[in-house]
């Protein structure tokens, strides 16, 4: 079995695409510091997939640690790289933070990678690199606007990291992956987004809303010039996203990558309201979302969507999964997760 390294394999999406792996036959060793996530996550992908994957707790950000690792799992055949801090708001109260964790991690692995002669790695980026875009639905050759955070800025200087490093040294190639808006949870309902504390992103305050932890959900802006007024993303299923992570990662592993750094959109090409997500919630679960409309959030944009036909064409990838179904499937795991917290306590 060939061995993936999944950093931030504890995470949100690093858990949904550690399934995806040992689905496909992977040998999955997860790193991850626990920053942000529970070891709790390890039973969730045991439940599903009958595997435990092997698990080494250790902050990327020492670079001894790392070798360590490579050292301790010889042969790991590629990496996905998921560990990272997220939060756009706090990036911009405590930008070091971002900047050592997000750069330190990254540079780190890269040197591993040379080191070990180990050749493939797979960027988890976003698709904050493009602020709002001139052209919609965006395309991978749209161009990077000035990063309107630390965090967005981490993820434009690491998508320059990896070019300039495969630039120098010949035997890397490496994959970067931009994510719209994840959502939704593995459809069995044991593994799903856990924030810490207050969420920031919609579909977990609408979950928790429902649930009855928050009162009312805030919706940002009704304002915008959008069909409803509301602001527009792509909204993408994290089962379809983990997919697109084997992938990529088969692509490097059978050298089907036609050049040696490649960039992917991963979304679903449907942009998307906030009110319309609160619509189609409302009609996949038989739950009243309650909310009320304040002013806009700083730093938001208005509409983005992908144009997702090279990742169609090239990666031979499409996401599947309907809005219903995923907004259902993140309700799922809400009441699961809220009803295990419970028996704990
Ligand atoms: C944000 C980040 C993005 C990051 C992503 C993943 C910004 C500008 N962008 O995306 O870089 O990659 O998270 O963490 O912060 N909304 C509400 N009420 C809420 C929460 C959100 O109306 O309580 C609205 C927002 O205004 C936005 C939409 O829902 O229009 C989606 O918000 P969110 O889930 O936070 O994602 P983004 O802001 O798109």
């Amino acid at each position: 079995m060939e061995k993936i390294l999944v950093t931030g394999g504890t995470g949100y999406i690093g858990s949904h695409t550690a399934v995806e792996l040992i689905e496909s036959g992977y040998d999955v060793i997860i790193a991850d510091n626990l920053s942000n996530s529970n070891i709790e996550v390890l039973d969730g992908i045991q439940q599903i997939t009958g595997t435990r994957p092997g698990f080494e707790q250790i902050d990327l950000c020492y670079r001894e640690l790392v070798f360590k690792l490579f050292e301790k799992y010889a042969g790991i055949k590629a990496i996905i790289h998921f560990a990272a801090y997220k939060a756009v708001g706090e990036s911009v109260e405590k930008p070091l933070d971002y900047y050592h964790n997000n750069l330190a991690s990254l540079i780190n692995l890269l040197y591993a990678m040379q080191k070990f002669n180990q050749p493939g790695l797979v960027f988890s980026s976003s698709c904050t690199v493009y602020g709002q875009p001139d052209i919609l639905p965006v395309t991978e050759s749209a161009p990077i606007k000035q990063a309107l955070s630390p965090y967005g800025n981490t993820k434009q200087i690491s998508e320059e990291i990896i070019a300039d490093t495969i630039a120098a040294i010949k035997n890397l190639k490496a994959i970067s992956l931009r994510y719209f808006n994840p959502v939704g949870a593995h459809k069995s309902g044991l593994i799903g987004e856990l924030p810490l504390g207050v969420p920031l992103n919609l579909v977990p305050f609408v979950t928790q809303t429902v649930a009855g932890i928050r009162d009312k959900l805030k919706v940002f802006g009704n304002d915008y010039n959008t069909p409803d007024g509301s602001a527009v993303r792509d909204y993408i299923n994290v089962t379809d996203l983990a997919k697109a992570h084997v992938v990529a990662v088969q692509r490097l592993l059978n050298n089907k990558n036609k050049t040696r750094y490649e960039v992917f959109n991963l979304g679903t090409g449907n942009g998307v309201s906030v009110l319309e997500i609160i619509g189609a919630f409302e009609k996949a679960t038989g739950e009243k979302v309650p909310y009320e409309i304040v002013g806009r959030r700083a730093g938001d944009i208005e509409k983005v969507w992908a144009d997702t036909s090279f990742a169609n064409k090239e990666l031979g990838w499409k996401a599947a999964t309907s809005l219903e179904e995923t907004l259902a499937s993140a309700w799922k795991w809400e009441t699961y997760i809220r009803s295990k917290m419970k028996n704990k306590a």
